[in-house]
C-alpha cells in the first residue's frame, strides 16, 4: 500500500453533450453544476435538508439533519418514512398509477410488465405473506433469487415491513450463502426453484437446502416457482409463494421506519478472508439514490431505463430497484446474460422496448466488442439517448466503441465511480452539464467532497497518483459493518489518520486528478481484485484454496485479462506428499467454485515450491502480480527474504 502509485494513462479527447441534450437535461450546464456544487459545499445541511423535503414523502419530519460523530453518522434523525412507500404508494396518488414500473424479460423469451398499481399489490401480498410466516420488524431476511420480478418485489416487501434484507447474489455457492445467512442471523430465506442463465438452470433451491443444514436461525423458506424443475420441499419449513399469496390480504400499509433503521445488509469483499456486511439505513439511502438517479441518468417520465446489473450487487439495489422506482421511472430487468443461443439479445431488448438509457459494465462492453459490431448494427438502437458504465475503470478503447457503435456518437456516457459502501454514485458526469473524457469518471456529485491524497492526508499534485478519499459525510454512506464496528473503523477510517478534525473515508482505490479537476480512478490499492466487475478479496480465495487438503499455502493475485479486466491467478504450494498435475489444478479450481461460486474460479493455477516473502513473512504480492502478467520486475526487491525464489518462479512460469 505504501508503494508509489504511478499513472500512465494519457487521454486528451473531450466529448461535449449536444446542445439538444443539454437543453432538455435536468442539469444543463457546467455553471449550473458548479452552482449546485458550491451550494452543497457551503452548507451541506441545508442542501440535503432541502432535497429531502422536496423529493421524499415523510410520515414524520426529522429534527436533526446531520449528526456526525466520526466515523458514526446519522442523517435526518427523528424522521419517519418508508422507502417502499416512496417507491410505490406515493405514485398511486398520481397519473403514474398505471404507468409501467417494471418491465421484465425472461431468458427463455417470456416477459411481464407491472404497473405501479400492480407492483404495489404484489409487494403488499408478499409483505403480508412474510408477516404470516412470523417475520417482524427488525428480522433479517435472506434473499437468494434469480433476476425475476419477485427479487424486486421481495426487497420492497421487506422494506415495507421493516425487515432488513440481505440479498445474496445467485451465483454464490451454498457455502458462501451459509456464511452470509449466519452472519445476519437470518430468520427466513426467499429463493426460487431455479433461474435461467446462459441457457441453463441455476438450481438455487438445492443450494439453499445445502446451506440450511448449518444455519440454525432460519425458520422458513419462501420459494418462488420459476423454472418448474423438481426440487425438495421440506414440510413445515418450505412454502410456495404462489400457494401462500392466495390467502392473504392485498392491503399492507407501509411501516413508519426511523431514518436510521437498517434497510439492508449487503456483503462485499475486503482485504481479509471474511466478507463485510455493509449496513445501509433508510432515509439517507433513499434520498441519495433518488437524487443521483434523477440527475445522473437524467430520468424523464417517458424514458425506459435499463441497468444490466444483478440485484445481488449494490448496483442492482440502488439503480434497478430503489433509485428508479423512487422517481416513478420505468425500470427494465433482464433475467439472463448474453448467451450462445442468442448473443445479440441485449440489442434485441433495446429495440423491442425502445430503451432510452442503458447502464452496464466495462467487462460487458468488452465482450460486446469481441462478439462483433454486426450484432448491435442489426438492431434499431435509435431510442438510446444516454449510456452509463460502472464497476471498474473503463479503458478508452472500450469507451470509444461504446460511444460510436452503441451511442452512435449521439449519447453522452456517464462513467460512474462508487462502491457498495457508498450506496450511490459518488463521481460521475451530469450528462447535460459537462464534457466527458474517455476513461475518466469526471467530477464529484454535488455534496461529495472527494480528493486524492497521500498517506498523511495531504492532497497530491495535479496528475499525481494517490489515494481516493471522501472528506465529508453524505446521506448514503455505509453506517457500519454488521456485527463488526471495529473493522468498520479500521478498514475505512484509519488508513489515513484524521488530522485537525478532518476525517478521511478511504475508498481503497488509487486515483489522480487532472488539470480540470477530473478524477481518473486507477483501481484497487488493497488486496481486492476486480474480475468482470465483481469485487473479490484475494484472501477469501486463498482461504478457499487452503481449505483443500492438498494445499499447504496459496497466494492469489489478479492478472490482466482482455474481457474480464482481471483474471485470478493462484500460486500454490502443495502438501509434501502431493504431486502437481493438471488434474489437481482442475480440482482446485472446482473447489473454489464450491466454496465461493463460479465468479471466483481461478483462471490459472501455478504450482510452486516457495513464495516471495518479506523477512517478516508477508507475501510480496506485487512481485507475484508482475510474474502473473509476465512483466519484468522493476520494483524494489530489497525486502525479499530469499531472492532465488523469484528465479525459480520465473523458470516455472
Ligand atoms: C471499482 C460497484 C473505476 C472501484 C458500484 C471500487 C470503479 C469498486 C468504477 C467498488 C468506475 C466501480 N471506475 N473503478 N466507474 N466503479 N469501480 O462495491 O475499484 O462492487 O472501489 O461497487 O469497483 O465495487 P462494488
Amino acid at each position: 500500500m505504501s508503494s508509489p502509485i504511478e499513472s500512465v494513462l494519457q487521454e486528451q479527447r473531450l466529448f461535449y453533450p449536444s446542445l439538444e441534450f443539454s437543453a432538455q437535461a435536468k442539469i444543463g450546464s457546467l455553471e449550473q453544476y458548479h452552482q449546485l456544487y458550491r451550494q452543497a459545499e457551503a452548507d451541506p445541511v441545508k442542501f440535503w435538508s432541502d432535497l429531502a423535503t422536496q423529493e421524499l414523502d415523510w410520515f414524520d419530519r426529522w429534527h436533526t439533519t446531520l449528526d456526525w460523530q466520526p466515523p458514526l453518522v446519522k442523517w435526518f434523525d427523528g424522521g419517519k418514512l418508508n422507502i417502499s412507500y416512496n417507491c410505490l404508494d406515493r405514485h398511486l396518488l398520481t397519473w403514474r398509477r398505471n404507468k409501467a414500473a417494471l418491465i421484465w424479460e425472461g431468458e427463455p423469451g417470456d416477459s411481464r410488465t407491472y404497473t405501479y398499481a400492480q407492483l404495489h399489490r404484489e409487494v403488499c401480498l408478499f409483505a403480508n405473506v412474510l408477516k404470516q410466516l412470523g417475520v417482524q420488524k427488525g428480522d433479517v431476511v435472506g434473499i437468494y433469487l434469480p433476476m425475476i420480478p419477485e427479487a424486486a418485489i421481495a426487497m420492497l416487501a421487506c422494506a415495507r415491513i421493516g425487515a432488513p434484507h440481505s440479498v445474496v447474489f445467485g451465483g454464490f455457492s451454498a457455502e458462501a450463502l451459509r456464511d452470509r445467512l449466519n452472519d445476519g442471523k437470518a430468520k427466513l430465506v426467499i429463493t426460487a426453484d431455479g433461474g435461467w442463465r446462459k441457457d441453463a438452470i441455476v438450481p438455487l433451491k438445492d443450494q439453499v437446502d445445502i446451506a440450511l443444514t448449518h444455519v440454525p436461525t432460519v425458520e422458513n423458506v419462501l420459494v418462488v416457482q420459476r423454472t418448474g424443475q423438481k426440487i425438495q420441499m421440506l414440510p413445515g419449513r418450505d412454502h410456495w409463494w404462489h400457494d401462500l399469496k392466495q390467502g392473504v390480504n392485498a392491503d399492507c400499509p407501509a411501516e413508519p421506519m426511523a431514518s436510521e433503521d437498517i434497510l439492508f445488509i449487503l456483503y462485499t469483499s475486503g482485504s481479509t478472508g471474511k466478507p463485510k456486511g455493509v449496513v445501509h439505513t433508510t432515509a439517507g439511502y433513499n434520498l441519495y439514490t433518488h437524487i443521483t438517479t434523477q440527475w445522473i441518468f437524467d430520468l424523464k417520465d417517458t424514458d425506459v431505463y435499463w441497468c444490466t446489473a444483478d440485484v445481488g450487487w449494490i448496483t442492482g439495489h440502488s439503480y434497478i430497484v430503489y433509485g428508479p422506482l423512487s422517481n416513478g421511472a420505468t425500470t427494465l430487468m433482464y433475467e439472463g446474460a448474453p448467451r450462445p443461443s442468442n448473443p445479440g439479445c441485449t440489442w434485441e431488448i433495446i429495440e423491442k422496448h425502445g430503451v432510452n438509457i442503458f447502464y452496464t459494465a466495462p467487462t460487458a462492453i468488452r465482450s460486446f466488442i469481441k462478439q462483433g459490431e454486426h450484432l448491435p448494427k442489426a438492431r434499431d438502437l435509435s431510442s438510446l439517448r444516454l449510456l452509463g458504465t460502472v464497476g471498474e475503470p473503463i479503458n478508452p478503447e472500450a469507451w470509444m466503441w461504446y460511444y460510436r457503435i452503441i451511442g452512435q456518437e449521439r449519447c453522452p456516457i456517464v462513467d460512474t465511480w462508487w462502491q457498495t459502501e457508498t450506496g450511490g454514485i459518488m463521481i460521475s458526469a451530469l450528462p447535460g452539464a459537462m464534457a466527458t473524457k474517455p476513461g475518466s469518471a469526471t467530477l464529484p456529485f454535488p455534496g461529495i467532497i472527494a480528493d486524492v491524497v497521500d498517506l498523511e492526508g495531504n492532497p497530491v499534485g495535479v496528475n499525481e497518483g494517490g489515494y481516493l478519499v471522501i472528506k465529508h459525510p453524505f446521506p448514503s454512506m455505509m453506517r457500519t459493518i454488521y456485527n463488526d464496528p471495529d473493522r468498520f473503523r479500521s478498514s475505512y477510517w484509519e488508513h489515513i489518520p484524521p488530522k485537525e478534525g478532518q476525517y478521511f473515508y478511504f475508498a481503497g482505490d488509487g486515483a489522480r486528478k487532472d488539470e480540470d479537476g477530473y478524477f481518473w480512478v486507477m483501481g484497487r490499492v488493497d488486496d481486492v481484485i476486480n474480475v468482470a466487475g465483481h469485487r473479490l478479496g484475494t484472501m477469501e480465495i486463498e482461504s478457499a484454496l487452503v481449505s483443500h487438503p492438498a494445499v499447504a499455502e496459496a497466494a492469489v493475485v489478479g492478472k490482466p485479462d482482455e474481457i474480464k479486466g482481471e483474471e485470478i491467478c493462484a500460486f500454490i504450494i502443495l502438501e509434501g506428499s502431493q504431486t502437481a498435475n493438471e488434474e489437481l489444478a482442475q480440482e482446485l479450481k472446482q473447489h473454489v467454485v464450491k466454496e465461493i461460486g463460479a465468479i471466483a474460479r481461478p483462471g490459472e493455477i501455478k504450482f510452486t515450491d516457495a513464495l516471495p516473502k518479506t523477512r517478516s513473512g508477508k507475501i510480496m504480492r506485487r512481485l507475484l502480480r508482475s510474474l502473473a502478467a509476465q512483466q519484468e520486475i522493476t520494483s524494489d526487491t530489497s525486502t525479499l527474504e530469499d531472492r532465488s525464489v523469484l528465479d525459480k518462479l520465473r523458470e516455472g512460469a
